[in-house]
């Protein structure tokens, strides 16, 4: 890319930013999803409707910096008229394209922050409605698993209200919740092989990576520093370190290249429906 077209997009960016498309909130939506960056804090809540089976009106609302601001903003541009499908087949590799200037690894979780939000909108509106197609009340997810003495997980990050899909409850919250000591964090398919993002168990901070098909857990908190995994970079089998490139194996957590000399630890994954479940528990 030349100098003037580098300049050139990032001016693209920046209007992005000071005069975003799509701004605001949809009320009522037939979906709404928000995620937090947890390391820079930045925030992004995403309202959707859908019409034959197609986004008609999409709006985004949050704050943080101009990278997440502005790709959330040219993400819905992208994105309306869309099938769900076509949504969930959208790579990371399209809206950099799009955003057209180089991301830095640093930057990479602010940048991409929009679209997992989305896709995580769109992959919990399936599950809502396969949920109530089989007549179960997405409400009563969270009530028998209080039932059943399980302890029922705090939304936190992890916030889905689906507007309209269920009858008796307009604006129903879907939570994770445990199951046995295994916690649910995703759907299966969210993350596709090489990507990688952090999410929460028991409070403890875990970074969930899609390696060539198979999911991995690892605790979140490089053993050498203060640096999250999750900001990471996969090569092969191994995840570098952003801060201080210490390297370590996805698979056994064992420690690859200096400065790291602790392994990190590993947790259990598995995949029950199309729910991805860690545990931290041993
Ligand atoms: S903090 Fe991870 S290598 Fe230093």
């Amino acid at each position: 890319m030349s100098v003037g077209e580098d300049s050139i997009y990032r001016e693209i960016i920046l209007e992005h930013f000071k005069n975003p498309s799509n701004k605001g909130t949809l009320d009522p939506a037939d979906f709404t999803y928000e995620d937090v960056n947890p390391l820079c804090g930045d925030e992004i809540r995403i309202d959707v409707r859908v019409q034959n089976d197609r986004v008609s009106e999409i709006r985004f609302s949050g704050r943080g910096c101009a990278v997440s601001q502005a790709s959330a903003s040219i993400l819905t541009e992208m994105v309306e008229g869309m099938t769900l499908n076509e949504i969930k087949a959208l790579g990371r590799g399209a809206l950099l394209e799009e955003i057209g200037i180089p991301v830095s690894p640093a930057r990479m979780k602010c940048a991409m922050l929009g679209l997992k939000v989305l896709k995580a909108g769109v992959y919990g509106i399936d599950h809502a409605i396969a949920t109530v197609d089989e007549d179960y009340d997405v409400a009563g997810i969270v009530a028998s698993a209080s039932r059943e003495d399980t302890q029922v997980r705090s939304p936190k990050r992890v916030s889905l209200v689906v507007a309209g899909l269920v009858p008796a409850n307009r604006f129903t919250q879907i939570r994770g919740y445990m199951a046995e000591q295994f916690v649910t964090v995703a759907k299966a398919g969210f993350l596709e092989p090489g990507e990688l993002m952090y999410v929460e168990v028991d409070d403890e901070p875990v970074c969930l990576i899609n390696l060539d098909g198979e999911l991995h857990a690892l605790n979140d908190l490089c053993t050498h520093e203060e640096a999250s995994l999750s900001d990471g970079t996969i090569d092969g089998d191994e995840i570098e370190c952003p801060l201080h490139g210490g390297v370590f194996n996805i698979r056994t957590g064992e420690p690859e290249s200096f400065p790291v000399v602790v392994a990190a630890e590993k947790y259990a994954v598995r995949i029950v429906g199309d729910e991805v479940q860690v545990s931290v528990r041993k």
